[in-house]
């Protein structure tokens, strides 16, 4: 049989670009887009040339600062492994926000270190407790500042773990189920308390309705819930759990948190999230789950929190302190590719770092 005659030659580079037409934003199939008629450089001459064709974008408005809250008056603690973060007093929190808020940073999301623990984690959900007496302070002081609160049993219970403990065994099982109404419990005492947002890390089966339905019919219908939905059991929280005092007495959190091998569950937890109730879902560690982000947000486009953790922080830290890289740039281009995977909202450490630096841009 004979071939179907062309009605043009096909030139070299035609069929050189031939193949990209497959994909949505390849060239057109065309002499004109090619080289030397295109040039992918034209566009980049100039920073201001750069910065109208940036296809994703920086913003003060996405990002979110997590404090960490502890009892006493006065106190600025630093922690050793994250220079900028402290253990602060309610009176030292309130002007850390206030500073946070003139800076353009919408929230704070908020960590509690009581004062004391027990292996029913009371701490987290009395009425009085560190992180309810601390919200009242801000939603007081800021009322346009968002209060985010990390709603988990860890910095609570004597043993450290995020739930439950089996009772009487020394088998160290987390218990799922009698875990839901402490936790469903915590997030109510927080919107008690005026929080905007509450943000469930424990990573039990079924709390994203536990606390919605607890919050409704507490009557916070109104208050929306953050799930940290994919929540990977990740050697980047090492320097968190000195920070917020949460690190398990024995074990680990393998038997809740996910698996770092696996992307497609992180679909399930976040769909299960969603028909739970979830009305943002977050995806943590950031930097090393770029690809989980970018497929949570394909696949289910909802709002999606990207949380670039305390050691994501701390390396940035550690290498500049060095001189080994550049903080800034570097801070800025780890940002700039959650955001292009696909995240809306950034929670991190350098929050008022980046509000100054997008501030001098
Ligand atoms: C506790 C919690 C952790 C983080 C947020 N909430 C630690 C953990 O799960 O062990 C990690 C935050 C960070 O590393 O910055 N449920
Ligand atoms: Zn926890």
């Amino acid at each position: 049989m004979k071939e179907a005659k062309l009605r043009h030659p096909v030139t070299r580079s035609e069929q050189m670009i031939a193949p990209l037409s497959r994909f949505r934003y390849g060239p057109a199939v065309h002499s004109q887009s090619i080289f030397p008629a295109y040039r992918p450089r034209r566009l980049r001459q100039s920073p201001a040339l750069r910065r109208l064709v940036a296809e994703t974008r920086l913003s003060v408005e996405q990002l979110v600062l997590p404090l960490f809250v502890c009892t006493g008056q006065k106190t600025r603690r630093p922690i050793a492994a994250m220079p900028g973060v402290f253990q602060l007093s309610i009176d030292e929190l309130e002007r850390e926000a206030q500073r946070t808020s003139e800076l353009g940073v919408p929230a704070v999301l908020l960590f509690g270190l009581p004062a004391t623990k027990n292996d029913r984690a009371t701490g987290a959900y009395s009425r009085n407790g560190i992180v309810q007496q601390a919200v009242r302070r801000l939603k007081k002081a800021i009322p346009q500042l968002l209060v985010i609160t990390d709603v988990c049993l860890c910095e609570y219970m004597s043993h450290g773990h995020c739930g439950l403990l089996e009772p009487g065994k020394k088998t160290g099982r987390v218990l799922n189920d009698p875990t839901l109404k402490l936790i469903a419990q915590t997030a109510a005492s927080h919107a008690e308390a005026g929080a905007d947002i509450v943000a469930p890390s424990d990573m039990m089966d079924g709390r994203v309705r536990a606390i919605r339905e607890r919050l409704d019919q507490a009557g916070f219908t109104d208050v929306p819930i953050m799930s940290y939905a994919a929540k990977y059991a990740s050697a980047y929280y090492g320097p968190f759990r000195e920070a917020a005092q949460s690190a398990p007495h024995f074990g680990d959190r393998r038997s809740y948190q996910m698996d770092s091998a696996n992307a497609d569950e992180a679909l399930r937890e976040v769909a299960l999230d969603i028909q739970e109730g979830a009305d943002i879902v977050m995806v943590k560690p950031a930097l090393a789950y770029l690809d989980i982000i970018h497929r949570v947000k394909s696949e289910f486009g909802y709002p999606t929190a990207a949380y670039a953790v305390s050691a994501e922080y701390s390396m940035i830290k550690a290498a500049s302190a060095n001189g080994w890289i550049d903080e800034r740039a570097v801070t800025m281009e780890s940002l700039l590719a959650m955001r292009r995977a696909g995240a809306d909202i950034l929670i991190t450490y350098a929050a008022a770092e980046v509000a100054r630096w997008l501030r001098e841009t």
